[in-house]
C-alpha cells in the first residue's frame, strides 16, 4: 500500500517549513526538510575548501559525502559523523552557496533518490522547490506556498536573519534542473495576507477533501 505524500513548494521565506511541520502534527505524518539537505551538502563542500563552483571537484566528493539523512521522531534530520546538524545549515556562508549546489545535477538526484525512500515507508510532508514537479509529480497533494518579495524579506528580518532571498529566487527559478516553478496541478497559496494557522487550515481541509 503506497502512503501519501504531501508536497509543499514555494519561494525562499514563504513559510513552507513553519506550515509544512504544523500540517505534519495534524495528519500525524513525517515532516521533510529537504532544503537542508542541499543547505548540509553545502556546508560539507564548504568545510573541505571546495569551491561550491568547481562542479567537477563536487562530483568527485559525492560518493564519500559522510553525512546520512534519518529521522528524529516525526522530523528528518542530517547527520555529519551521527552528529544532528543544526544552526551550521543556515549560517550566511551556506545561504550564499546553496543555490550553486543546488543547480547541481547529480546532487539532485542523489538527493531525490533519499528523498523518496522516506515515503517508501512511511506518509511525509515535504518540502522544498521540486517536491510537486520532481520527486512525487503523481502525488494528488501538491501545494504552492508564496508571499510577495516584501513579505517574505520582512519574516526574514523578524526571525533576526540575513539571507539572500532574492537571489537564491532568482537562481533556483532560472536552473536547467528541476527549477523552482509551480506544478501545473498545484494548488496556489497565496500567504502574504494569511496567519500561519489560516495556511495551515486551508491545506489541511484540501488534503482531509482529497482523502475522504
Ligand atoms: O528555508 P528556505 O526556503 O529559505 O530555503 P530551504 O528550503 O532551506 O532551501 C535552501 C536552498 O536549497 C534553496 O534556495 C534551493 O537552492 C535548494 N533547494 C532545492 O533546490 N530543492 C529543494 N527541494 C529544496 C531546496
Ligand atoms: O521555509 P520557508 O523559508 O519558506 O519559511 P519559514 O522559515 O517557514 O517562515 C519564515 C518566517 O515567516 C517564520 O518566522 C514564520 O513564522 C513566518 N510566517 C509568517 O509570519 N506567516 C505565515 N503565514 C507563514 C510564515
Amino acid at each position: 500500500m503506497s502512503h501519501p505524500a504531501i508536497a509543499i513548494d514555494g519561494p525562499a521565506a514563504s513559510g513552507k517549513s513553519t506550515v509544512a511541520k504544523l500540517i505534519a502534527e495534524r495528519l500525524g505524518y513525517t515532516f521533510i526538510n529537504t532544503g537542508a539537505m542541499y543547505r548540509a551538502i553545502t556546508w560539507y563542500v564548504l568545510t573541505q575548501g571546495i569551491d561550491p563552483a568547481d562542479t567537477a571537484s563536487v562530483n568527485q566528493l559525492l560518493p564519500s559525502i559522510p553525512l546520512s539523512f534519518g529521522k528524529d521522531g516525526s522530523r528528518s534530520t542530517v547527520l555529519y559523523n551521527g552528529q544532528v546538524l543544526n544552526t551550521e545549515l543556515t549560517t550566511q556562508e551556506v545561504n550564499d552557496h546553496v543555490s550553486t549546489i543546488a543547480a547541481i545535477p547529480e546532487v539532485r538526484s542523489l538527493l531525490v533518490e533519499r528523498q523518496r525512500e522516506y515515503n517508501t515507508r512511511e506518509a511525509v510532508v515535504m518540502e522544498g522547490r521540486d517536491i510537486g514537479t520532481v520527486v512525487f509529480p503523481d502525488t494528488p497533494f501538491k501545494y504552492f506556498v508564496t508571499a510577495s518579495e516584501e513579505v517574505r524579506a520582512a519574516r526574514r528580518a523578524a526571525e533576526g536573519l540575513t539571507d539572500s532571498i532574492a537571489e537564491r529566487d532568482k537562481k533556483d527559478s532560472s536552473r536547467a534542473t528541476a527549477p523552482l516553478t509551480q506544478a501545473a496541478d498545484a494548488k496556489l497559496v497565496d500567504t502574504s495576507d494569511m496567519t500561519i494557522e489560516e495556511v495551515v487550515d486551508t491545506i489541511v481541509a484540501d488534503i482531509t477533501q482529497k482523502l475522504a
